[in-house]
């Protein structure tokens, strides 16, 4: 059977409305990019990609080019016009209590109840609280008591750096939704996934909105409870990395995301975590496993730098630290809640120099860092430093030139608290060298 072209207006054009969007046009569907911004849409139309996402731009000039994909900043013709409205604004972590801030959700719904004609699904991409789609499902019946429409979550579940393969082949693709016109939209939009065999989930709407939580929400705890066997590993003279393996291949627990590092940032697990335990505890109904989760990661990104001072013996006044990486992880230049926020001030409160290089992540670092160095390169960052420190590991960062390195320095130090390196290797090249979860 033949595949049917849906209309398709997404709302807000930040990461998960661009790449939504993208790819969607990239299916088959006729898509409308919608930001109320003026110059982000000035941008996109000259083919100029706010955020850095591989492959992202290439995604996006095809589909311009196929006429498959636009961008507008009034958003009244792609609305009307739409079989599906997505809601891809952002909900940050409100000041003071933690909870998601939906006040672009509501505006979002409040402007689609003043347009929508015939039946259209009212989609929320964003990551939205349970109950939102009853919410958004009052305000447009209170505007618009005879419009014909069905609210759905459909959660996304995105990697940064990996998002057009995680779009296209997902392990999954939740609907929340219990109106079967909607369902049939939804498929529809999610058809050429039917080649790859990926399952759509139907639920009800407040399960896939709590389904997104859930997910993100373990994989943190996952990554937490590596880190802490990190530590004990440490703490016995053992290697985590063989942990992770060794208990990684039992099917059950799965061998991703049980790499230990730093501790977990970006733009989703400490906001999304934080939301849930608020939701839980407002609901009566507390989620401690992740109440714990969210303390013992705060507590880890904090401690890093005091892993640092230990390695020079206690004491950082008077020493230069080399930071290799900013963002929160490799391939984005993101650096919402990235360890290297809470790195680099302690080290700097510690007395240090610091001098970081990151390869796309410095413009935005240079606004939320006080007081660092920033270099052009890692070979620039390293000259003088009595430490190295791999925060992030970029690609680049697998295969420094060591030899160079230990010339430049100082003195031979590596801090790797992302396991680039081999313990062996680099104490034979000369370096003293801590790494995570291994003696
Ligand atoms: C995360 C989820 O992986 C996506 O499925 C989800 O859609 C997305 O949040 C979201 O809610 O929008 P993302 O934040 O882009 O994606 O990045 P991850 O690759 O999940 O990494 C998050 C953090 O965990 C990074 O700081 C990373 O360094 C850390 N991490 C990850 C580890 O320390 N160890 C691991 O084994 C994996």
């Amino acid at each position: 059977e033949g595949q049917v072209s849906m209309r398709v207006a997404m709302i807000g054009t930040g990461y998960v409305g661009l790449v939504s969007g993208a790819c969607f046009a990239d299916f088959g569907h006729d898509v409308t990019c919608v930001d109320k911004d003026p110059s982000k849409i000035e941008r996109l139309e000259r083919g100029e990609i706010p955020i850095f996402e591989p492959g992202l731009d290439d995604l996006v000039a095809a589909n311009v080019r196929g006429g498959r994909l636009s961008f507008a900043l009034d958003g009244a013709e792609a609305i009307r016009a739409a079989d599906a409205v997505f809601i891809a604004v952002g909900t940050p972590s409100r000041r003071g209590d933690g909870h998601a801030d939906l006040s672009y959700v509501h505006a979002a719904a409040e402007e689609i109840a003043g347009l929508i004609e015939g039946f259209t699904v009212v989609v929320t991409k964003s990551t939205v609280p349970v109950g939102t789609g009853d919410e958004i499902e009052r305000i447009i019946r209170e505007r618009r008591p005879d419009a014909d429409f069905a609210v759905v979550s459909n959660p996304e579940f995105l990697r940064e750096g990996a998002a057009i393969e995680d779009f296209k082949r997902p392990d999954r693709v939740v609907v929340g939704t219990e109106d079967a016109r909607a369902q049939a939209v939804m498929r529809e939009l999610y058809r050429p996934l039917n080649l790859n065999e990926t399952p759509i989930l139907f639920t009800g709407r407040r399960t896939s909105e709590l389904i997104k939580y859930a997910a993100n929400a373990f994989l943190a705890m996952k990554i937490t409870f590596i880190n802490e066997m990190a530590d004990l590993c440490e703490a016995v003279g053992a290697d985590v990395q063989q942990v992770a393996r060794g208990i990684g291949l039992d099917k059950r627990i799965g061998g991703k995301f049980l790499h230990a590092g730093p501790g977990y940032g970006g733009s989703c697990f400490p906001k999304d975590t934080l939301a849930l335990v608020r939701t839980a505890a407002d609901a009566g109904s507390p989620v401690r496993l992740i109440e714990t989760t969210v303390r013992i990661n705060d507590a880890r990104k904090k401690a890093m730098a005091g892993r640092v001072a230990n390695v020079l013996g206690g004491d950082l006044k008077g020493k230069t630290v080399a930071l290799l990486g900013l963002t929160f992880k490799p391939n984005t230049d993101d650096m919402r809640d990235a360890p290297s926020l809470d790195v680099a001030p302690a080290l700097i409160a510690m007395g240090a120099e610091v001098q970081a290089f990151d390869p796309e992540g410095m413009h935005e670092a240079a606004k939320l860092l006080d007081g660092v160095r920033f270099k052009d390169g890692p070979y620039e960052a390293v000259t003088g430093a009595d430490v190295v420190v791999i925060l992030t590991e970029w690609d680049q960062f697998r295969a420094l030139d060591i030899d160079r390195i230990k010339l430049l320095m100082r003195q031979p130090v590596m801090v790797d608290l992302r396991n680039v390196y081999r313990p062996e290797e680099m104490r034979t090249r000369g370096f003293r060298y801590a790494s995570i979860g291994r003696a």
